[in-house]
């Protein structure tokens, strides 16, 4: 199993709509690859993690990565795990936009002041939260 985490910032704030297309386009890429992760969006910023085969989740994290709608992609952790954090979801989601059964995330935590095992904590509770 191999994962890689990682913070970018959105050039343009996304709005909700823009939000759901960005996620139903990864979910069925990552389903027809077999990559599952968890992607949280707070305050113009992305925090990602990817799980998966090691091809399949780095040609994901190139193609992510090479993407105009953010930038600033740092990688807070990559590497080969026995544990598979992210099982559940094709790529679970949580924003701090308002939507009807989301939790908001604390307006403190700025994601990219995160170290990578913070992030990867971050990132599994709100994994447990996530409402779709
Ligand atoms: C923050 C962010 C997260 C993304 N997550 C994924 C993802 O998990 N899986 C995926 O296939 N594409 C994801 N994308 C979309 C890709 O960057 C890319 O637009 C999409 O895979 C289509 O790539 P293509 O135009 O090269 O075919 C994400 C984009 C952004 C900005």
């Amino acid at each position: 199993m191999f994962r890689i985490v990682y913070v970018s910032s959105a050039v343009e704030p996304f709005s909700e709509g823009e939000l759901r297309q960005l996620l139903g386009e990864a979910r069925s890429r990552n389903e027809a690859c077999r990559v599952t992760g968890m992607l949280v969006y707070s305050q113009a910023k992305f925090l990602q993690a990817l799980e998966g085969e090691p091809a399949a989740v780095a040609s994901t994290f190139d193609r992510i990565s090479a993407d105009r709608r953010h930038r600033n992609v740092k990688t807070l952790q990559r590497g080969i795990f026995s544990d598979q954090l992210f099982g559940n979801w094709a790529m679970g989601f949580h924003s701090d936009l308002k939507a009807p059964g989301q939790i908001s995330i604390n307006s403190r935590i700025s994601l990219d002041a995160l170290d990578g095992l913070t992030a990867l904590d971050f990132l599994r509770s709100c994994s447990r939260t996530q409402t779709g």
